[in-house]
């Protein structure tokens, strides 16, 4: 550990004379190589995680001295007017990793919405073919039936009974899959409408207290819908809890969602990791809300359960758009 933070003040105490060696030549008339020198400095700050403001930091300070150190005011007006093409060189390769990660958050969003539309796409043929399957069944049972005489009619009431039970579930689950009450009436009421079958399906009561009116974009309500399911499918598959409370509110114009059992706990962090990562829901989850310009926090104990807290600033792009709901 000890030998890491060393490790980590060498790599700084080298960056920071590099940089300040590398404006001082650039200054004194480099030119074009100093200058690829400087773009050079600024990648080497993102690979060795700088923040933007610790760069422009390092860049005053080691302004500040140069300019001390300047003869007469000739120089010092030069300095200036160097350094600023040297730190817009250097804070470039910011500028393209920003870039590319907006590309990456549009890519997906535009995923996500092609996921939602196949999920639609399913939800609907399971709903109506399956339907229609299941009625075409139920008439040939009929005729079967009506062939037989009185007494051997019972296996067959017995399958159709089977059938309606079949036919329960499947409009259930695929109403859960994508509620249609998530476009009529809201993500809340679609959450309440498949906290109401979990937790029937599950014996897991789950009490919902959600304070919020407003409606939201589409693909903001879609997204929200969708981490609650996670969440409470995790709940019911890993946590052997007794209850979840489902919590939503609006405060200073931030959307708040808590998602809390009082179940078995799991170290979060570790699961988290890279090296301990098992599945792919609390990703998904993550992904989800920053395409939506939101947070998920995860505070999990043994003794205490899971809590996930979604926050969601209700100011943002996604948040506010006034786009028709998708
Ligand atoms: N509410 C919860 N209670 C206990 N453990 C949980 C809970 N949510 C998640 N976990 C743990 O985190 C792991 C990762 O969850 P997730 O990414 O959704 O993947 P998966 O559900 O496919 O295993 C789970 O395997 C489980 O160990
Ligand atoms: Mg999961």
């Amino acid at each position: 550990m000890k030998s890491e933070v060393g490790r980590k003040d060498k790599q700084q105490f080298e960056f920071e004379t590099e940089y300040a060696a590398t404006l001082r030549e650039y200054a004194l008339g480099g030119g074009e190589a100093v200058l690829g020198r400087a773009y050079e400095l600024g990648r080497r700050a993102i690979a060795e995680r700088k923040s933007l403001l610790e760069l422009v930091s390092l860049h005053h300070e080691s302004l500040t001295e140069l300019f001390h150190n300047s003869v007469d005011r000739r120089s010092q007006t030069h300095l200036i007017r160097a350094s600023c093409d040297f730190l817009s060189e250097c804070v470039s390769p910011y500028e393209m990793a920003q870039r590319g990660f907006q590309d990456a958050v549009r890519a997906l969003r535009q995923l996500n919405e092609t996921l939602e539309e196949e999920i639609k796409r399913i939800a609907y043929s399971v709903h109506d073919e399956a339907g229609q399957l299941l009625v075409a069944v139920h008439l040939a049972l009929a005729n079967v039936a009506q062939g037989l005489p009185q007494e051997q009619r019972a296996p067959i009431a017995q399958i159709e009974d089977l059938l309606n039970e079949v036919e329960k579930h499947l409009r259930r689950y695929s109403h859960e899959l994508r509620p249609t009450i998530l476009d009529d009436l809201g993500w809340i009421p679609a959450v309440r409408f498949l906290a109401e079958g979990i937790s029937k399906r599950a014996n897991l009561p789950i009490h919902i207290e959600a304070k919020v009116s407003e409606r939201l974009p589409g693909t903001v309500e879609t997204a929200l819908y969708r981490v609650v399911q996670e969440a409470l499918t995790n709940t019911v598959k890993h946590a052997k809890a007794k209850n979840v409370w489902i919590r939503a509110w609006i405060k200073d114009q931030v959307l708040h969602c808590s998602i809390r059992d009082d179940g078995a706990g799991f170290d979060a962090q570790a699961v988290q990791s890279s090296t301990g990562r098992k599945g792919l829901g609390l990703i998904a989850m993550r992904e989800r809300l920053s395409a939506i310009g939101g947070n998920l926090w995860i505070e999990s104990s043994q003794r205490r359960g899971t809590e996930l807290q979604i926050r969601l600033p209700m100011e943002g792009d996604h948040v506010n758009s006034s786009r028709a709901r998708g």
